[in-house]
């Protein structure tokens, strides 16, 4: 019997073998909304106004001109404090990738609350993630991360996954080596390593129980990412709660009337 459609089918299997999907996104004029408005928080920031002001792509692909390292963090904060004065900021990145997200986990959501922003500057080593998988630090392996690009991202300005047969084979032989640290593990699995091609206007959806992470962006252009958190509001929870980190995003009426029923009954 089968209940899916052939594209659910389709993506089903391949998102089962990969454990990731690279997606289209649907409304590009959110999405370039969303882009305007960091560049202004951004430009606000940072104090450029009239003749220092840089265009937006000139800003984005080349931020390193206009902070440094040390400046980063700041950036950050600011931008993203900017962007969460808007409620309809996560509804919409949800609306961004609904489909692909609900083909993937289910179609009542939980999603983390605030977003998390990434920059990394051409040639900068302080914001690694070395080769991890989330799960090992007591995140759900129900979970998939929405990684978002502001910017195209290909080979070493992207991230990179080992895809999910070799992450699984990999992490049982970990298991067993006592002397293991990511960087060995890393130069293990490096030869079946995905970097992600990424262009502007497409996202991946990945379970984060890949083994996955970045190295220093050795192009020219600066990587902007964001990347939310999202899981079938009814599975399994890690150490991210319910409430305290994920937030009802959608919960149909049925699920609504049972979480009551299961209430009045403790009360
Ligand atoms: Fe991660």
């Amino acid at each position: 019997m089968e209940f899916f459609s052939a594209d659910e089918r389709a993506f089903s299997d391949a998102f089962l073998k990969r454990g990731y999907a690279i997606i289209p996104l649907a409304n590009k004029a959110r999405l370039d909304a969303v882009r305007g408005k960091i560049h202004a928080l951004a430009l606000a920031h940072l104090g450029l106004k009239g003749k220092k002001a840089p265009s937006l792509a000139e800003f984005f692909d080349h931020t390193e001109r206009y902070v440094g390292v040390e400046g980063l963090n700041g950036l950050r904060l600011a931008v993203i404090n900017g962007l969460n004065a808007d409620p309809d900021l996560m509804p919409g990145f949800f609306g961004m990738a609904r489909k692909f997200i609900e083909w993937t986990v289910g179609n009542e959501i939980a999603m983390q609350r605030g977003i998390n922003l990434s920059i990394q500057l051409p040639g900068d080593d302080s914001s690694l993630l070395p080769l991890h998988s989330d799960v090992w630090d007591g995140n759900s392996p129900y979970e998939i991360v929405l990684w978002l690009p502001l910017v195209s991202c290909f080979k070493t300005k992207s991230m990179y996954v080992l895809p999910r047969r070799e992450s699984r084979k990999a992490y049982a032989e970990f298991k067993k080596d006592k002397g293991f640290n990511a960087e060995k593990l890393f130069q293990r699995v490096k030869p079946g390593l995905t970097w992600l091609e990424v262009p502007y206007g497409k996202a991946v959806l990945f379970s984060h129980s890949l083994l996955h992470g970045n190295r220093v962006n050795e192009e020219k252009t600066t990587r902007w990412t964001f990347n939310i958190r999202l899981k079938g509001l009814l599975t399994p929870y890690g150490v991210k709660e319910l409430g305290e980190s994920f937030l009802p995003a959608t919960v149909r009426p049925a699920t609504r009337i049972g979480f009551e029923y299961d209430a009045a009954e403790k009360a």
